[in-house]
């Protein structure tokens, strides 16, 4: 069942995260399902502007819609991922969306502020919830690149006045993360400092936590010893710290990267071991069984495992109520 993302935050909140997975195609979206309903546990689907070019944004609306049929029991919100102004726009009148991120942090606070609360104002009238950002995280974000020497995490007081001003509902903050499998070399820390600091100052709003991936360095060894190339020493965030920061209001965990890395491993070493293969529906099957595990995994660290239940109660009652 489609739920509004305020739904499923208003039943985690401080107490576990939802993993926010990323989706590209039909084999991702059957993993996505079969991990969640294996580990009991709602979750939220992201699509990102590359995902809606991908094939095309309709052809990802039906496999949600397909995935929804095929899995009766699921719980998820759709939401998209790093929108401009114009694809949130286009989103929030499609109608399908649950909610829209709208990424401005890369312009000026007072732009940021302006871009957001158009973005807002059309969205609430629509009853869809907004993400913004504020702060900017290391990596790769997108097309855009940012050092991390100038990795600025997200400042208090200005989240104060950036939630006030913005009408947001959720703030995407930078707490130490970075984007893509090119961590912080030496690995990243999350700043709990900071996330206190936040919370604090904005009480009740939900955070969401970007770049979350972990990057296993026993998957990225696994892909190079099947003929990749990527860069080894680079981890990402610790999951043994999803839940911590859950606690203290991290509601909504990004995690994409370590998703590709599966699929990376499985169909390298899938063609490397068969060589004579060229049918692609062998690693396929493959690779949603891993995928499926991998999900389950993280939704263990993330404490949504097990939710499913009462999630799903919530959200009826809620509802219900507002018929
Ligand atoms: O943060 C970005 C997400 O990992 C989506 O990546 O823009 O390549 O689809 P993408
Ligand atoms: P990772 O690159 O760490 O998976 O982060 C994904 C993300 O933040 C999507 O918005
Ligand atoms: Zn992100």
């Amino acid at each position: 069942m489609i739920v509004s993302t305020k739904i499923l935050f208003e039943h985690a909140y401080g107490k576990y995260a939802l993993g926010a997975y990323n989706i590209n195609n039909a084999e991702q979206t059957m993993g996505l399902f079969q991990g969640a309903i294996d580990s009991q546990a709602p979750f939220i689907i992201q699509i990102s502007k590359g995902a809606r070019k991908y094939t095309n944004k309709l052809m990802l609306e039906d496999i949600i819609r397909a995935a929804d049929t095929i899995f009766p029991d699921a719980l998820f919100a759709v939401h998209l991922d790093h929108g401009d102004e114009e694809t949130a726009h286009e989103c929030i009148d499609s109608g399908f969306y649950s909610s829209v991120m709208i990424d401005a942090s890369h312009d000026p606070f007072e732009e940021n502020v302006a871009i957001t609360r158009r973005v807002s104002d059309h969205a609430h009238s629509k009853g869809i919830s907004v993400e913004a950002e504020l702060g900017m995280l290391g990596g790769v974000e997108e097309d855009i690149k940012i050092d991390e020497k100038n990795a600025l995490l997200t400042d208090p007081e200005e989240a104060k006045e950036f939630i006030a001003q913005s009408g947001a509902d959720c703030l995407a903050c930078a707490i130490g993360t970075s984007h893509g499998a090119y961590k912080f070399s030496g690995g990243q820390g999350l700043h709990f400092d900071r996330i206190r600091a936040i919370q604090a100052a904005i009480p009740g709003v939900p955070l969401v936590m970007h770049g979350s991936s972990s990057v296993p360095q026993d998957e990225v060894a696994r892909i190079n010893a099947a003929g990749g190339k990527l860069k080894e020493g680079a981890k990402g965030v610790d999951p043994e710290q999803y839940l911590p920061a859950a606690k203290l209001g991290v509601c909504k965990v990004n995690i994409d990267t370590d998703g590709r890395l599966v699929w990376t491993r499985v169909h390298r070493e899938f063609f490397r071991d068969h060589p004579e293969e060229f049918d692609f529906r062998p690693p396929g099957k493959i690779f949603i069984a891993e995928y499926a595990k991998f999900i389950a995994s993280r939704n263990r660290y993330l404490g949504s495992e097990g939710q499913l239940a009462g999630a799903t109660e919530h959200a009826k009652k809620a509802l219900a109520a507002a018929k």
